[in-house]
């Protein structure tokens, strides 16, 4: 299915899930950690590296039997902006999704002004998506703006 390329590394099919495809091979553990993927008892399976035409290199990942809300997956596009959803029901495509990023966005992203209170106190950050290419995120707590460049996710 990946590849009719023998030399080619290949993740298997699954049968009922999520394949999250198209995601910039460097982002792949930013993707895996934006989900909180790391905590879930479902099985993964994950590629990286794998050639891609629009991305260079790609990374893929497989989550078997579950299936995301919107508002769970949109943040990805954060890291993976070009990323696609595949809702997988016994083996088959059932459905298409392409990420697309919310107009606000709490955690996960750092405040780049070193003043804010979120740098200072316990407070998650939240952003209003002022742009969304090039991505500018303004702070809702001290109203800066911070742009990719400056980007931080943890
Ligand atoms: N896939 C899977 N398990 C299945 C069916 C599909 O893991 N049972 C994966 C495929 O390996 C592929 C992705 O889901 O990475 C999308 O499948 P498909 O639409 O068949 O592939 P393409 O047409 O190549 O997708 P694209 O729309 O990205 O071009
Ligand atoms: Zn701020």
């Amino acid at each position: 299915m990946e590849s009719n390329n023998s030399k080619e590394l290949k993740v298997s099919a699954i049968k009922d899930g999520t394949v999250i495809d198209h995601i910039p091979a460097q982002n792949l553990f930013k993707v895996i950690s934006l989900l909180g993927l790391e905590k879930i008892p479902n099985a993964i399976t994950f590629g990286t590296n794998l050639e891609s035409k629009k991305l260079g290199r790609k990374s893929i990942i497989k989550v078997s039997d579950r299936f995301f809300e919107d508002d769970e997956i949109n943040k990805i596009a954060l890291v993976a902006p070009e990323a696609k959803l595949n809702i997988i029901k016994d083996y088959e495509v059932v459905e298409k999704r392409q990420v697309s990023l919310p107009d606000e966005l709490t955690g996960y992203v750092r405040c780049f002004n070193p003043k804010c209170i979120t740098n200072h106190e316990d407070i998650t950050t939240h952003f209003f998506v002022v742009s969304k290419m090039p991505l500018a995120l303004k702070c809702r707590y001290c109203e800066k703006v911070t742009t990719e460049e400056h980007m931080v996710i943890e």
